[in-house]
C-alpha cells in the first residue's frame, strides 16, 4: 500500500471540504435532530460526508468507509483499508458558533490507525500523523509529551459526568475536578484530541464516543506518546461506541485508578 500517496489524496480532499464549509455560511443551513432533541445534524454534515464517499469510492474502489451519517458502508469487521470519517465533529458549535468543529479522519488497516487527520477548519489548524512518522500542526512537528503530575494537569471534560449518570460514579469524577489544575471542554472530541496531541490538554475523557469521534485523533496523541483507551483500561475497540480517555503517560493511570468507577 503506498501511504504517501494516500496521505496526500487525503489532505487535499479534506482541505477541499473545509472550503466547502467555508462557502456553505453564504447559505441558509438545515438543521435537524437526530437520537434527541440536542443530538444535531445538519444539511452540511450529510454533504460533506456524500463529497467524502463519492471521491473514495471512485478513487480506492476496494476501500470502505465508515461515516457518522450511515452514506458509507455498513462496517463489522476490521479487515482491509477502512476510512473512519466524522465529516463535523462539534455539529452544535458549527450551528451555534459558527467555529470549533472539526473534520476528522483516521484511516485503518486491518484495525491499526495508520493516518490521522483533525481539521479545526476555521481556525485553519491541520492536524496529521502518519504511523510511526510523528504528529503535526500544520508544519510544525509536535513535541512527544513529558509525564505531568494531577495538580498540574489541564483536563478536558464534559461538566455532565459531574452530575449524576448512568455510566460513572460522579462524585469520583467530581473528585478529579477538584484535584486537577482546571478543567476546560470545547464541545468537540476531534479538537480536544488535538490539544491532548499539543500540550493544550493534559487528557481528555468522555463516557460516550463514536469511532468517527477518535479515529483520527487516536492515531494523531499516539504519535506524541499519549495513551488512549477505554475507561477500563482496555484497548478501544475501533468500530463501537464506548468510554474514552486520552491522557499523558502516568495522567493515565492516576485518572483511571483512582477517579473512575463505571457503573456497569
Ligand atoms: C460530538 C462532539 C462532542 C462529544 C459528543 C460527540 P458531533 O460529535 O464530539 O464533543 O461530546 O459525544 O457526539 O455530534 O458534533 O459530531
Ligand atoms: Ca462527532
Ligand atoms: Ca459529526
Amino acid at each position: 500500500m503506498d501511504w504517501g500517496m494516500i496521505d496526500r489524496y487525503a489532505k487535499s480532499l479534506i482541505k477541499e471540504a473545509g472550503h466547502r464549509i467555508r462557502v456553505s455560511f453564504a447559505r441558509e443551513i438545515q438543521i435537524d435532530t437526530k437520537d434527541d432533541a440536542n443530538d444535531l445534524v445538519t444539511d452540511i454534515d450529510k454533504d460533506i460526508e456524500q463529497f467524502f464517499i463519492s471521491r473514495i469510492r471512485q478513487d480506492f474502489p476496494d476501500h470502505r468507509i465508515l461515516g457518522e451519517e450511515g452514506f458509507g458502508d455498513e462496517v463489522s469487521s476490521n479487515e482491509g483499508v477502512i476510512w473512519i470519517l466524522d465529516p463535523i465533529d462539534g455539529t452544535m458549535n458549527f450551528i451555534h458558533q459558527k467555529r470549533n468543529f472539526a473534520i476528522s479522519l483516521g484511516i485503518y488497516a486491518d484495525g491499526a490507525g495508520m493516518l490521522g487527520y483533525i481539521y479545526d477548519v476555521m481556525a485553519d489548524d491541520f492536524y496529521h500523523a502518519v504511523r510511526d512518522g510523528g504528529a503535526y500542526r500544520n508544519d510544525e512537528r509536535l513535541p512527544r509529551l513529558e509525564r505531568t503530575p494531577l495538580n498540574e494537569a489541564v483536563i478536558g471534560i464534559n461538566a455532565s459526568w459531574v452530575c449524576p449518570n448512568r455510566y460513572v460514579d460522579h462524585e469520583r469524577v467530581a473528585g478529579l475536578v477538584k484535584n486537577c489544575r482546571g478543567t476546560r471542554s470545547y464541545g468537540s472530541a476531534a479538537i480536544e484530541l488535538a490539544h491532548v496531541a499539543s500540550g493544550r490538554l493534559d487528557a481528555y475523557i468522555s463516557m460516550r464516543l463514536a469511532p468517527w469521534d477518535i479515529a483520527g485523533g487516536s492515531v494523531i496523541v499516539g504519535e506524541v506518546g499519549a495513551l488512549t483507551t477505554d475507561l477500563r483500561g482496555r484497548e478501544h475497540d475501533m468500530l463501537t461506541k464506548g468510554t474514552f480517555i486520552a491522557a499523558r503517560p502516568g495522567l493515565h493511570e492516576t485518572i483511571l485508578g483512582e477517579y473512575i468507577h463505571l457503573k456497569s
